[in-house]
């Protein structure tokens, strides 16, 4: 009987805690994902901590600048849970940024994050919308070793406004931020979203919203 009340009791403490924090506070050391479990819980299952190896909490490879030959012209290399188990639980991630000269990082917003940028190499012109009605741009040139923060689920962008490559370091409130990239989400939904709405919504020709969809 007592081995089935503690899993109950740590389920309610996972909700209660859901309910006032914005991501759940460790209730162990460490949870080192098993990403082979079919549990599904709000985050990922935890494996036998004694199996548990310094791999488990290590990545290699942020030295490598991502490959910006796309059309936006820019790159990121994540480092969240998916890459480093270990960080299952603990509510932290980074990026690697690379941009090629005038590359953009589009208009995107980070569900469940707020992301703390450094710039290491170059100029970046970055900058995110505040909620309706204002929608207030409060934008920024930032130079090697400037900082600036993305507050959780607004829209942001940067935008590589110097002489040759940026690189920037991007650290994350959780440890699988999300990503929705506007452009995308919006004009190449899988199944599409209907061209009556997104002309009404943008304002614009049907033609317009057909170029568009083709485009995502
Ligand atoms: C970078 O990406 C482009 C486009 O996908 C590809 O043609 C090119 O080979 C890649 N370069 C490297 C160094 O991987």
């Amino acid at each position: 009987m007592g081995t089935h009340i503690l899993p109950l009791g740590l389920v309610a403490l996972i909700c209660c805690s859901v309910a006032f924090a914005f991501e759940p506070s460790p209730l162990l050391d460490f949870c080192v994902a098993d990403l082979t479990s079919p549990v599904k819980v709000n985050g990922l299952v935890c494996k036998d901590p004694m199996l548990v190896q310094a791999n488990d909490f290590f990545f290699s490879g942020l030295h490598i600048p991502g490959n910006t030959t796309n059309p936006v012209g820019s790159n990121v290399t994540p480092v969240n849970v998916a890459q480093i188990a270990g960080l299952n639980t603990l509510g932290i991630s980074m990026v690697r940024l690379d941009y090629a000269p005038w590359g953009i990082n589009p208009p995107h917003t980070h569900p469940r994050a707020t992301e703390i940028l450094t710039v290491v190499e170059g100029t970046l012109y970055v900058g995110f919308v505040t909620s309706n009605p204002e929608n207030r741009l409060i934008a920024k040139v930032l130079e090697k070793g400037d900082v600036f923060v993305f507050p959780v689920g607004l829209i942001h962008f940067q935008r590589n406004v110097g002489y040759g490559n940026a690189v920037a370091i991007g650290a994350l409130s959780g440890q699988n931020p999300g990503v929705i990239t506007i452009a995308n989400a919006v004009f190449g939904s899988n199944p599409p979203i209907a061209s009556e709405v997104l002309i009404k919504a943008f304002q614009v020709e049907k033609n317009i919203v057909d170029r568009l969809q083709a485009q995502f």
